[in-house]
């Protein structure tokens, strides 16, 4: 869950898998002259959608945040609110209908408690000099579970070329969740989109090439990104999201009546090169 302020004291709250189909627009679309294509497209997908899911255990019981008077949302909630365990659950849940894709959100998930493996991070544009990088796809093999290692092996991972290539897909669901997290959570201020930069964003598997992608704002609801990654000449995104009014002082039931109600808000970009 994700909770953005807006500047009438309504609150703009969108649920991870509301988050992961935005995040998930983004992998489909991926992919023109100068980047390649996620492969295997529909595994590498299908992580991206389903990326998230784990997060479901938590949605499902809809915490309130006293204090705010909305959904617990990132950042705010309480440790054993959040049952990380129910990430593990997800991707096996994900691994019995595509292993592939299992590996990859369980490779994030782990990927997460360590900057991402030091591969692609989004910085304010305001011209600090990039992070030195050094964790990586070492690092990243190096973490993995047995139940994981075992999918490594049914699936030829093992050889430096499967694994570079598999960790060119870990890198661009990176990509695909921070533009998306961009749009969720930090790409606002006072409720105006920001200039940023994606660092380190890969460009062709089997290559080492990386680039900086800048987010420029050209509108209220408009972004040109440079290099531009998608397949069409502009792209329109939609996430849903829910706009209520903070419930204090009242019983969580009012709060969760409320959050339910709220009313949904498309949120639309159109993306151009
Ligand atoms: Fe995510």
């Amino acid at each position: 869950m994700f909770a953005r302020e807006l500047a009438d004291g309504t609150v703009l709250m969108i649920e991870q898998e509301d988050h992961t189909d935005l995040s998930a627009q983004f992998a489909a679309h991926w992919g023109n002259n100068e980047f390649s294509r996620p492969e295997p497209y529909h595994s590498v997908l299908f992580g991206t959608i389903y990326h998230d899911s784990g997060h479901r255990e938590m949605e499902a019981d809809l915490p309130i945040d006293v204090e705010r008077g909305v959904p617990y949302a990132i950042g705010r909630t309480p440790p054993g609110l959040r049952k990380n365990e129910a990430d593990v659950i997800n991707a096996k849940w994900i691994k019995t209908r595509d292993p592939y894709a299992a590996l990859l959100v369980s490779m994030h998930h782990a990927g997460l408690r360590k900057e991402r493996y030091d591969t692609v991070r989004k910085r304010a544009d305001d011209g600090q000099a990039p992070v030195p990088q050094t964790q990586g796809i070492d690092s990243a093999f190096g973490d993995l579970a047995d139940w994981q290692q075992e999918i490594v092996n049914e699936l030829g991972l093992n050889d430096a070329r499967a694994r570079e290539s598999f960790f060119h897909n870990y890198r661009l669901l990176q990509v695909f969740d921070l533009l998306s997290l961009y749009f969720c959570r930090d790409g606002f201020k006072k409720g105006e989109m920001q200039n940023v930069v994606l660092e380190q964003v890969p460009v062709k598997a089997g290559s080492d090439k990386v680039v900086d992608i800048r987010l420029d704002v050209t509108g209220p609801n408009a972004l040109r990104m440079t290099p531009y990654p998608f397949d069409e000449p502009s792209l329109s995104v939609c996430m849903k999201t829910r706009v209520m009014a903070p419930v204090l002082d009242q019983p969580e039931a009012v709060a969760k009546e409320q959050y339910y109600k709220a009313r949904r808000v498309p949120l639309i970009c159109n993306i151009t090169s």
